[in-house]
């Protein structure tokens, strides 16, 4: 016999759900606020929902935790990877000298809810040291850097740092303060430049020992990199210069994934497997990790002489993490385009062009933006070079998800950012395609592309 639920039940238990955290250890490495969204009731009813009025929303409810468990992960989870960044390259080093002005300026975000209130209100008045690296430690010790986690002694001293996938892949809304805001996930922080970062480590061992070169060499090819861009694949093949100047790429958004076949510009593979190779081999997170392909040692050699297709490491502290924290990437949808930021006459009309003459849509397949089913082309099908998609196994390029393009402009695009701008892309493409497309059309196609 159905048994009936009061909707107001459902909606109450829903909303505790929506805010709950997983049950478990407490990690000692989580700021304290992450604990703020963890109602006890929610986890009790999450626990309970098993044979009661609630188990036909077990699944919604597992999924939720699920969620939740990602999204602290992903925020906040190191995955031991300071025994990399703060252990070997000894990075805490150099970010107790850094001015909280500096920080911004190398792109670093400050997570607004975490700060006390009284900080944030000096923040808002314009009445913190902004050039006291003192500020910096303390704003490490509040949990509020987004992306990097800082570890002290008992005397209060800063003894090593470690990063989260958060880093690269959320920014802010500037609310507070430019750089000083609401957390975003899943954003592209196209300002951050990782290599800059790294660079100010006062060891660089790891990375000449892997590349067999001098610590020197390592800065200059770090510095190369830019803003908004990393090289993923530096430490599996060793190659530094591509044909449009430094071999990194640009760090794509982690939201609008779901339906989305494969992921990285290359399609190296799905979500999960791409984030236990980032987790293990480029963080430094203490894990397993397992793709065989990196065993050619034609295009990967350091990946091959290193054995990184096999890495097993105990506790293993990345894999329990995967189901969480592909679901929370699956849960970010692309963010819609703020009001007035593009011509809705003039998009609606791009939107015919995209999906009729100018042929975009056989490959952007909407609403996806990328094919349903296998989404790899060859270099040559979208008339560009292969130099990037030779250092995949795939050796293609996948056809990348177009929707909430409008928070990545910054950096250009394409996966080197080789068109500064919309128009540029559209005009290749023009060319490539022998498209014919006239001024007024290019700029439809523009307006559209704004609008996704
Ligand atoms: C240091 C910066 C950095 C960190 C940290 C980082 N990523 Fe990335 N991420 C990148 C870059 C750059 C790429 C593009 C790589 C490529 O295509 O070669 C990428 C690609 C991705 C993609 C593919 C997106 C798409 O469009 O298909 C996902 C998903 C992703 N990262 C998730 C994560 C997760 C989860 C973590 C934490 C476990 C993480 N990343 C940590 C820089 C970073
Ligand atoms: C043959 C398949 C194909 C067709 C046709 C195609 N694209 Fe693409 N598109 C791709 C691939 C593959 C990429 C990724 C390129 C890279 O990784 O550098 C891409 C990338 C893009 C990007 C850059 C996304 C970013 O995040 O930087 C834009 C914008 C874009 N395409 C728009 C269009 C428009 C507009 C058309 C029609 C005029 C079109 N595409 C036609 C396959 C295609």
């Amino acid at each position: 016999m159905p048994i009936a639920v009061h909707p107001l039940r459902i909606l109450a238990f829903t909303c505790a759900l929506l805010t709950a955290a997983p049950a478990g250890a407490a990690d000692p490495a989580l700021p304290r606020h992450a604990e703020r969204d963890a109602p006890r009731a929610a986890k009790r009813l999450i626990l309970q929902h098993d044979g009661h009025p609630f188990a036909p929303f077990a699944p919604f409810a597992d999924a939720l935790r699920l969620v939740a468990e990602g999204r602290r992960t992903f925020r906040f989870d190191t995955f031991g990877d300071e025994a990399f960044w703060g252990g070997a390259l000894r990075l805490h080093e150099a970010v107790a000298q850094l001015s909280p002005r500096d920080a911004l300026g190398l792109g670093l975000k400050v997570d607004a809810d975490a700060l006390p209130h009284r900080l944030a209100a000096q923040l808002r008045a314009g009445r913190v040291d902004l050039d006291d690296p003192r500020t910096t430690v303390a704003l490490l010790r509040l949990g509020a850097v987004v992306g990097v986690t800082g570890f002290f002694d008992e005397a209060g001293g800063l003894v090593s740092v470690g990063i989260q996938c958060a880093l690269c892949h959320s920014t802010v809304d500037d609310s507070l303060a430019p750089g000083v805001g609401r957390r975003l996930d899943g954003w592209a922080n196209r300002d951050l430049d990782v290599g800059r970062v790294i660079a100010a480590a006062p060891d660089l061992s790891p990375f000449e020992q892997l590349l067999g070169v001098d610590a020197d060499t390592v800065r200059q090819v770090l510095l190369g990199w830019g803003p908004g861009k990393f090289d993923a694949t530096l430490l599996l093949d060793g190659k530094t210069q591509g044909p449009t100047g430094s071999a990194a790429v640009l760090i794509p958004p982690a939201f609008g994934l779901a339906g989305v076949n494969l992921h990285t510009w290359t399609g190296w593979g799905s979500v999960p497997h791409w984030n236990a190779l980032v987790a293990n081999l480029e963080m430094g997170g203490q894990g397993t990790f397992v793709d065989h392909r990196l065993d050619d040692a034609e295009r990967f050699p350091i990946a091959a002489r290193e054995g990184f297709s096999e890495v097993r490491r105990t506790p293993d502290r990345v894999t329990p993490k995967l189901p969480g924290l592909h679901l929370y990437q699956l849960a970010l949808e692309a963010p819609r385009p703020p009001r007035g930021s593009f011509d809705a006459q003039a998009a609606a009309r791009g939107k015919a062009l995209f999906e009729g003459r100018a042929r975009c849509a056989t490959c952007h397949v909407p609403p996806l933006y990328t094919e349903p089913g296998h989404n790899l082309h060859a270099p040559a099908e979208i008339g560009i070079d292969a130099f990037q998609a030779e250092r995949s196994p795939t050796q293609g390029y996948r056809t990348a998800p177009l929707r909430g393009l409008w928070t990545h402009g910054k950096g250009g695009y394409y996966h080197d950012g080789r068109f500064a701008t919309l128009r540029d892309v559209i005009d290749h493409y023009d060319g490539f395609l022998g498209l014919g497309l006239g001024e007024g059309e290019k700029s439809d196609l523009a307006e559209f592309l704004k609008s996704l």
